[in-house]
């Protein structure tokens, strides 16, 4: 089959059309509803045990952020005119014996991260100290000071964490590093987090949305902040790229839309497509930024992207190759991006069925901010569903850094102190 032929077929298989649209849209909500009234469904919908902040919380915190292999730490005072601002705050790298080992040596080395950074901005160890922690995977809660983590996702396989309360854990472990009255006291899923921060800012935020490395998203119902955990959707068509994709991931079965979405998975996609395309292997280091620089390349002869595929010991790439290259990324993004459009779309009108209000949606995370075109192609796709007038009614806005601030503006809900 010639080159065009197959790059149709393949431009076909992902193609997410207008029937697709309303199909999707109808099956989220199902979804949704099955998921809230605890019957079988692909959404957890976890309850948060978290409100819509009020912008009066004070006080000053410690905030943990792990989710991906950066873990951060941060001190924040919260100034309670809904004004915060950061007194410190240091970035640690988790390594595979972290994530891969024992529940045990994953805490014990937050719990060690948190006792440098305390040393570092000379916090006194011997008062109180209260901290929020974002914990960016699916946790069952009863209240707002435990997390059950259900299971890990985003490639995390540390050891005997399943099926038990993290903050337990990571309380622990801060007892054995001598940090006796320092202890977590609220946790969060960062889609939360980032919801609350924005909406401590901003009243008229309603939905928070991670698009990064994995991607989630939460809302407020009535009694309080649904954890959707949107990356498990699965009633969506897959192409045999994404079977071969769902077969070699840590989790089969599970997480399908992020598999589809999120910043972990899109450069494998496109290396499976481009196996079925491309003479040269692309290799396992060809991430979704990698997709990025390929899809703004612009240039003649598309070189910057010739320079790039140089750095991954591709040495004499054809013209013609880049070029599928580039059409192979601009594929699998724009599916991305449309099917987060239509995520988003599916919980606004969960909110606000005729879209008659305003909505703020909080989304954070490297795709949405980084990836060339990304956020465009998501307000596109909006007009397209609602039309330009009521897509209008729908406000994405960049919320950068906002889980940490969001985790200290949780732990206030539960209790003040000063360092
Ligand atoms: C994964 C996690 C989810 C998190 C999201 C974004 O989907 O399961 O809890 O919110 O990644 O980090």
């Amino acid at each position: 089959m010639p080159d065009n032929k197959r790059l149709k077929n393949i431009a076909d298989a992902f193609d997410v059309s207008r029937q697709d649209i309303g199909r999707i849209i109808r099956d989220f909500h199902s979804e949704m509803r099955k998921g809230l009234s605890r019957r079988k469904s692909s959404l957890k919908m976890l309850p948060a045990y978290v409100k819509k902040p009020k912008g009066t919380e004070r006080g000053e915190f410690l905030a943990l952020d792990l989710g991906g292999t950066n873990f951060r730490v941060l001190a924040l005072r919260l100034k309670g005119k809904r004004r915060i601002s950061v007194l410190g705050s240091k970035k640690f790298i988790l390594k595979k014996k972290h994530i891969t080992g024992t529940g045990k040596t994953l805490f014990d080395f937050i719990a060690g991260c948190i006792k440098t950074f305390m040393d570092e901005y000379k916090i006194d160890t011997g008062q109180k100290h209260n901290i929020g922690f974002t914990f960016s995977f699916p946790m069952k809660k009863r209240r707002i000071s435990s997390g059950i983590l259900l299971r890990w996702t985003k490639g995390f396989k540390a050891g005997a964490v399943e099926g038990k309360d993290v903050v337990e854990l990571l309380n622990e472990s801060l007892e054995r590093k001598g940090l006796h009255n320092t202890k977590v006291v609220a946790i969060a899923n960062d889609t939360v987090s980032t919801l609350v921060a924005k909406s401590y800012e901003d009243k008229t935020c309603d939905v928070g949305v991670i698009l990064g490395t994995g991607t989630n998203a939460c809302y407020p119902e009535k009694q309080m902040i649904i954890n959707i955990e949107w990356g498990n959707f699965n009633k969506i068509r897959l192409t045999p790229y994404d079977r071969t994709l769902n077969h070699l991931s840590q989790n089969p079965g599970e997480q399908i839309l992020e598999k589809m979405i999120s910043g972990m998975y899109l450069g494998v996609l496109t290396r499976l497509v481009a196996r079925d395309l491309i003479r040269e292997a692309i290799p396992e280091a060809f991430k979704a930024e990698h997709m990025s620089i390929v899809e703004a390349d612009t240039s003649k002869n598309l070189s910057h992207t010739d320079k790039l595929l140089k750095k991954f010991r591709i040495r004499d790439s054809k013209y013609s190759d880049r070029k599928l290259l580039k059409k192979i990324c601009a594929i699998i993004s724009t599916r991305a991006a449309r099917l987060s459009a239509l995520a988003i779309a599916s919980v606004v009108t969960k909110i606000d069925p005729r879209l008659s209000g305003k909505h703020t949606i909080a989304v954070d995370g490297s795709v949405y901010e980084k990836y060339t075109g990304f956020s465009r192609r998501i307000k596109a796709t909006l007009k397209e569903i609602f039309g330009n007038k009521k897509a209008a009614n729908i406000r994405l806005s960049l919320t950068k850094d906002a889980s940490a601030k969001g985790a200290a503006i949780i732990a206030a809900a539960v209790g003040a102190r000063s360092f």
